[in-house]
């Protein structure tokens, strides 16, 4: 079952999505992403996209997020959350579904955006039946 967030997880997580955002480097699509994630220690870890030239290399603001927090010695992630400066919540791609699958098999994710509609969701609601080499 995800575990519920407390109110100070949501502000950290959101604050830290919100913040890395502005830091995206998205010259090609100009469309900012910041994603914060919530390991399973208590601590948060923020990434955004990176893009390139040769556009296949472009590297979503989750696994940025995801790949810090790893990097940090989490082996967990109990909450994402995405952050776009749009109208509308923008909602992980698949690719970042599968590999926020990996450390966070019951996690909670929330999108939220510039204005005051949000998408709060879990894991297993964005990818059911994701692929694991452990049986589901
Ligand atoms: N992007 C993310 O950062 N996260 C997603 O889940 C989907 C897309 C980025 C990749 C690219 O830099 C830009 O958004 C437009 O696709």
């Amino acid at each position: 079952m995800p575990s519920e967030l407390k109110s100070s997880q949501r502000r950290r997580l959101e604050s830290g999505a919100r913040a890395a955002a502005k830091k995206a480097y998205a010259p090609y699509s100009k469309f900012r992403v910041g994603a914060a994630v919530l390991g399973g220690s208590g601590k948060v870890y923020a990434g955004c996209n990176v893009e390139n030239a040769s556009y296949g290399l472009c590297q979503c603001a989750e696994r940025a997020a995801i790949t810090a927090a790893i990097a940090a010695g989490e082996r967990t992630i109990r909450a994402v959350t995405v952050y776009t400066p749009t109208a509308d919540p923008t909602a992980p791609c698949g690719a970042c579904r599968q590999v926020i699958g990996e450390f966070g098999p019951t996690a909670v994710v929330v999108c939220v955006c510039q204005s005051r509609r949000r998408l709060e969701t879990t894991l297993p609601e964005l990818l059911p039946f994701r692929f694991s080499l452990r049986p589901i």
